[in-house]
């Protein structure tokens, strides 16, 4: 990676974060999921951001598997490649609220401190993390894609849960246990919060 260039200043914009959200009539803020492979994160994001939709709400879902087929097309799953993937998206949720929306992501984002990262990126109350707590052995038994599978049979490496760790949030504002939950009350789980909050 190129060095950060000390030519560069930022420059200020006439309209700010406040007026855009005022001008849609809502606070924005970033939910961000995390959750291993499977455990339902896209599918409960969805269901949320269809919710807030039909609130009149203006959103963005940033998906993982999605996002990895463009802006991160190109990162793996060393490491490295997920501490990458999580500071870009961090980066673009962050624009996408400073936008006045809000914003959904849907990332396994393994690493505590990875999140704490983007937290610290964002404004007091901006950042709401959401553990989708889905016991691996549940998403081994729904393994949707096949993937578990094909981690437990050593064809695919660094899989997470298997052979590549999980760093459970220590405090998400939102806590989904969601071994037999249905989708529905999930998503409503989160817009109760944000209704209790004030963001809506
Ligand atoms: S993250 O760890 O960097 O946050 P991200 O959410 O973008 O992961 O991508 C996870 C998705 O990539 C999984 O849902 C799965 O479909 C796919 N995938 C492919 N290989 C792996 C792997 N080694 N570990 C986890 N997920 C993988």
């Amino acid at each position: 990676m190129t060095k950060a260039n000390n030519n560069i200043v930022w420059h200020g914009h006439h309209i700010t974060q406040a007026e855009r959200a005022n001008q849609k009539q809502q606070k924005p803020c970033i939910l961000w999921f995390t959750g291993l492979s499977g455990s339902g994160k896209s599918t409960i994001a969805n269901a949320v951001e269809q919710k807030l939709f039909q609130l009149n709400r203006h959103t963005y879902l940033l998906d993982g598997d999605n996002v990895r087929h463009g802006l991160n097309k190109g990162l793996g799953f060393s490491e490295q490649d997920r501490i990458e993937n999580i500071r870009r998206v961090g980066e673009v949720a962050k624009l996408f609220s400073d936008a006045g929306l809000i914003v959904l992501t849907a990332f396994i984002s393994p690493f505590q401190k990875d999140r704490d990262m983007v937290r610290q990126l964002t404004k007091p109350g901006e950042f709401i993390e959401i553990f989708i707590d889905t016991p691996l052995s549940v998403c081994e038994q729904r393994d949707p894609k096949g993937l578990y599978k094909k981690a437990r049979a050593g064809e695919i490496k660094d899989f997470t849960g298997i052979d590549s760790p999980y760093e459970a949030p220590k405090s998400p504002e939102i806590h989904i246990a969601n071994n037999d939950i249905e989708i529905d009350k999930a998503a409503q789980q989160v817009i109760d919060y944000l209704q209790q909050h004030q963001y809506i």
